[in-house]
């Protein structure tokens, strides 16, 4: 019998877990299609961004009694996991991805009592947590840092990567970094010390010192820190650009070419396996954890090397083929239907058995989901294009991750000017390449309309009231967008034709059937334009899933004389019921599931 994880009588099969250990008996796990069955991979997550989720106290910054109160919605949704971007201590130079304690709540999110309450209200509800894991860097105000900056032989000293500059009269301090790496967030990715006079490395802000994974001290406090939140209850981490904690030995310069794609050669220090390996033996193995690494630098073909699960290192990472099809580096590029599906099959091709897949194309680094990949033109395509979307991500093979807001269908913000944005990389890269001439302001911020993070980051969109529901104080942290008028939750819970409840739909269906989890996937017509058609299958359960990727009609003819068979999904009301059919009359932006 295989165990199904997120039952529709969660007390009776409560009761028949808590029995399971005493009565199951010492044996490998029957395999699904090849395939080690686990919650991780049954489950649909959703991301959560704490500053912007729900305000509870007025001050206009999300927090931690604000997403309680809102667990419910979570729980219609359908989803199983909620992934919590970074809840800790911080001064925020990056909205919490620099952390200046690692053990203690963001006083603007509330307090640990309001953590256990969250948590306690998760697991009432048979949903699971895994919250950000960021340890390549800390705050430069962590307490390390304070202490490894103060002296050369401070016992910190080496928690960090201190290293001697260049001498040059002529720079700033007398001296040059120690080698030309740049920072994520523009300049050097070395930061000057008047104190020791050493350079430190940051590979993000200059307030996110690297740590230094060569010391196992470090790697014993940072075991430590995720020991201390997975005794709390929660069930597992997403590792922020977990790559990149094994440097290349003596920090060589970059050559023009690497130069081009510095994260992949960052991302591949000698470590790497060995660091994760002791961290999955040392403090993940002795509990039932979900792990989802960044997969920042690391190509597809090299993903299995810390995915394959006879490995033991990450179950699964975020591969970025997909979400950054749209991207020429830093400049937003289109794309096509075809590039997309090769992708996914490339993905098919590359994972076996072995390597579980992620499914996402947005999340709080990019922009939002329907304005990036679907269509909003008009709202009537938003809605469609959204929902096709969604069918997509709620059908590929792998774990989906859905952000926050897009199941509403959101938008990308009508972002004017500079100071319309808080984000640091877009703030940086402004004073680095605006101010200095490299582009215009008008060329800067047409671009970052379209790929900034802030699109992303603005508040979810509660009602159609003031702030959108986000915050009952007079002003919220970053400017929600005035569409709410439209796009809202109140609105769309009520509306059984929302983005939110095909959402609902399609995530009800992918958790009644296994071939949409561990089904095989085949993509039948991988050069068409505007047609995405591919089936999942698994022994008798057989789907057969359409999307009209495209804002024009067309009539299709399903490839090698496979019919459609029944209808079990459609994002548009049904005219004529198409069953039973190797010819199908697809509206703009129309999806459907069927069986075949
Ligand atoms: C990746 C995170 O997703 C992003 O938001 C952050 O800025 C960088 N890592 C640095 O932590
Ligand atoms: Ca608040």
């Amino acid at each position: 019998m295989i165990l199904k994880l997120f039952p529709k009588r969660p007390i009776l099969l409560l009761a028949v877990s808590l029995l399971l250990p005493a009565l199951a008996p010492a044996q490998s796990p029957t395999l699904v299609n090849g395939y080690e069955p686990k919650w991780w991979k049954e489950a649909v997550v959703y991301q959560v961004y704490p500053r912007s989720f729900q305000d509870s106290n007025g001050d206009g910054i999300g927090d931690l009694p604000g997403i309680t109160s809102r667990l419910d919605y979570l729980q219609k949704l359908g989803i199983n996991v909620i992934w919590l971007s970074p809840h800790y201590d911080s001064p925020n130079a990056d909205n919490g991805y620099d952390i200046r304690d690692y053990r203690k709540v963001m006083a603007e999110f509330g307090t640990m009592a309001d953590f256990d309450r969250l948590l306690a209200g998760i697991k009432q509800r048979h949903m699971r947590l895994i919250i950000d894991l960021v340890v390549n860097h800390t705050s430069d105000e962590h307490h390390w840092f304070a202490e490894s900056r103060t002296a050369k032989d401070n016992p910190y000293r080496d928690y960090y990567i201190w290293r001697e500059g260049k001498p040059n009269p002529a720079a700033p301090n007398g001296f040059d970094p120690p080698n030309n790496y740049p920072s994520f967030f523009s300049g050097s990715a070395w930061q000057f010390d008047p104190a020791t006079k050493q350079f430190y490395l940051h590979l993000f802000a200059v307030k996110q010192p690297d740590l230094n994974w060569d010391n196992p001290k470090v790697r014993e406090d940072v075991f430590s820190l995720m020991r201390f939140w997975l005794d709390k209850g929660v069930d597992g981490f997403r590792m922020d650009v977990i790559p990149l904690i094994s440097k290349q030995p003596g920090l060589p310069d970059l050559t023009p070419e690497q130069m081009k794609n510095p994260s992949a050669l960052w991302a591949n220090g000698p470590h790497r396996d060995e660091y994760l390996q002791q961290m999955n033996r040392e403090a993940l193995s002795p509990y039932d954890t979900m792990t989802v690494g960044e997969a920042i630098g690391i190509d597809l073909a090299k993903e299995p090397n810390i995915i394959d699960d006879r490995r033991h290192e990450l179950n699964m990472v975020f591969n970025f083929d997909a979400v950054r099809l749209n991207r020429d580096g830093r400049m937003w590029k289109d794309f096509t239907l075809p590039e997309i599906k090769a992708v996914y099959s490339a993905h098919a091709a590359a994972l076996d058995k072995h390597s579980w897949d992620t499914v996402f194309l947005s999340n709080h680094d990019n922009p939002r989901l329907v304005s990036s990949f679907g269509d909003t033109s008009t709202n009537e395509f938003r809605i469609r294009s959204a929902k096709l979307i969604e069918t997509m991500l709620l059908t590929l093979r792998g774990t989906p991750f859905i952000y926050q807001g897009d199941e509403l269908g959101m938008t990308n913000y009508p972002f004017k000017t500079i100071e319309d944005f808080d984000d640091i990389e877009a703030k940086n890269a402004w004073k680095a390449d605006v101010l200095t001439g490299k582009i215009t302001a008008e060329a800067y911020l047409a671009n970052l309309r379209r790929t900034g993070r802030d699109n992303s980051r603005t508040p979810m969109q509660w009602t159609n009231g003031p702030n959108c529901g986000f915050t009952a104080g007079a002003k919220a942290w970053l400017q929600p967008n005035p569409n709410c008028e439209t796009i809202n939750a109140a609105e769309e819970t009520a509306n059984h034709d929302s983005v939110y409840s095909y959402t609902q739909r399609a995530i009800a269906l992918r958790h009644a059937h296994q071939a949409l989890v561990y089904g095989d996937y085949t993509d039948l017509d991988p050069t068409h334009p505007q047609i995405y058609a591919y089936t999942r299958t698994l022994g008798n359960e057989r789907f057969l899933i359409v999307l009209n990727y495209s804002s024009n009609p067309t009539t299709y003819t399903v490839p090698g004389g496979l019919k459609a068979g029944k209808l079990l999904l459609g994002n548009l009301p049904v005219l004529l019921k198409e069953e039973n059919v190797g010819n199908l009359k697809l509206r703009p932006w129309e999806s459907r599931i069927y069986t075949y």
